[in-house]
């Protein structure tokens, strides 16, 4: 008998990945995916941990759930309900102590033991923790991937980090870095481009830090990776996310250059301009190390652009080190950027910190930043005006034969449809940029049915 299970994921593209991931592992049960909690028979929060409002928000929409799970068992019928995700690892059992009427609590690394856990909280009532960062890595447990991503999808090629950021909690939750095997990587890829995938986004935490191994057991790098993926037929596009700049190795930067399906757009987070910080941040890298990179980059591949990720009011940041982030984000003129303001994380370094920046300096730090990225993200998007580039147009819009996807440089792109251009990489002319994303007009080539015939 089918029932019914309702994800909500928060945070990181690896969390997208490892929903879809939950949903094959539970497939067998006979758990079939549902948009809405309404009536599901298994609630699962895939959760986040990264700055403490995701965190909070995970324990609102609890309370919500658990309304649900009240009603439902009001007609005698049974809602199990699972906190998954970095919350769950970082929690564990506190999280029940708190809400007890969640069933099961598991971290990233215990997905495969779902349809174990499942059954043991039917049977026993609930209260199933999960923990373990197990020997066995959970890639080689989990199903073969079954359910269709669509033509754009996430393939999991690394997990963990060992980098140990001072604000950052993914080593503790998500543990030591591990890399896949090139093999199992390419037989997914595959199996995704079967299922109708052209655009391959390659996850890890540390994603440039992949060392996997190859068939012969040599150490492969990432750009084995996209160099490898490229031969597949009917794969037309490749990214990955995200890096670190000390990883950035020769060979990576090269590939940017020579190989056409990897996009010229990457998320290089650099967190802040000034040196000070940076070292506070245990970053192990300096901003004219960054700068270095990007310039390299570019001379790789001439129109690549650039997104990042920013901390304000990293604990010691002075008016001076935020004037330097600005002045970062000045000199590399960025297509896109993520900034927040720092959130202390129990268990991390720079939680203890006692030169802690008083909130309203945060608030109108990140003000003044976010009004420069905004100001560059509209640059950014009015300067492809004009341009012709390819974009993949997986999604409905809001009006009448309105259809949106992704140009190269991941700007939200809309354009008036046309009969057959829905999940296809199409030629269009981009006729207007706004702050948030651009508009084009389909000029009648479809890149990726031509190729075909
Ligand atoms: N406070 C604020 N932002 C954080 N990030 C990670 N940890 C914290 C924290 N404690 C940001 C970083 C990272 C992104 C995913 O989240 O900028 O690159
Ligand atoms: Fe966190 Fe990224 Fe630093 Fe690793 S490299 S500790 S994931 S911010």
């Amino acid at each position: 008998m089918s029932k019914k299970l309702y994800i909500k994921t928060y945070g990181c593209q690896m969390n997208v990945y490892d929903s879809v991931r939950m949903a094959d592992c539970l497939a067998p049960l006979g758990y079939q995916s549902s948009d809405t909690p309404e009536d599901a028979d298994l609630v699962i929060l895939n959760t986040c941990h990264i700055r403490e409002k995701a965190e909070d928000k995970v324990y609102s929409d609890l309370g919500r759930i658990r309304a649900e799970k009240q009603r439902k068992a009001a007609n005698g019928e049974k809602m199990l309900i699972a906190v998954g995700g970095c919350v769950g690892q970082a929690e564990g059992a506190e999280i029940i102590k708190r809400a007890p009427y969640v069933d099961m609590v598991l971290g990233p690394q215990s997905y495969h033991q779902l349809p174990e856990m499942v059954t043991r909280a039917i049977r026993d009532g609930g209260g199933v923790v999960e923990l373990d960062f197990p020997t066995v890595q959970k890639f080689d447990l989990l199903p073969e991937a079954s359910s269709s991503q669509g033509v754009s999808a996430f393939l999991s090629v690394q997990e963990g980090c060992d980098k140990f950021c001072s604000f950052c909690v993914v080593p503790y939750t998500r543990g030591a870095e591990y890399s896949r095997p090139m093999a199992a990587i390419e037989k997914e890829a595959r199996q995704m481009v079967a299922q109708g995938t052209m655009e391959i986004t390659l996850l890890g935490q540390n994603v440039n830090a992949y060392h996997g191994e190859d068939e012969q057991a040599n150490v492969s790098s990432l750009s084995d990776v996209i160099a490898r993926l490229a031969k597949i037929d009917g794969l037309e596009r490749i990214r990955y996310t995200t890096s670190h700049p000390r990883d950035m190795s020769d060979d990576l930067i090269a590939i940017h250059g020579s190989e056409p399906k990897l996009m010229p757009f990457l998320h290089l987070p650099v967190q802040s301009g000034s040196d000070n910080v940076l070292k506070r941040m245990n970053r192990k890298h300096n901003a004219e190390f960054y700068l270095d990179i990007i310039a390299r980059l570019r001379k790789s591949r001439t129109d690549i652009a650039f997104s990042s990720d920013f901390i304000v009011g990293f604990p010691g940041e002075s008016d001076k080190d935020f004037e330097d982030t600005m002045k970062l984000v000045e000199q590399v003129q960025y297509a896109q950027a993520y900034s927040f303001k720092y959130s202390p994380r129990p268990g991390t370094p720079a939680a203890t910190d006692d030169q802690q920046v008083p909130e309203e300096v945060k608030d109108e730090r990140l003000q003044r930043l976010q009004a420069l990225i905004r100001h560059q993200q509209t640059v950014f998007n009015k300067s492809t005006v004009g341009k012709m580039m390819t974009a993949l147009l997986d999604r409905d819009g809001k009006h009448e034969g309105q259809l949106l996807g992704k140009t190269p440089y991941m700007q939200s792109v809309h354009v008036q449809g046309n009969e057959g251009s829905r999940g296809q990489l199409t030629e269009v002319r981009i006729t207007e940029g706004f702050m948030n994303s651009v508009s084009g007009e389909i000029t009648g080539t479809q890149p990726h049915l031509r190729k075909a015939n």
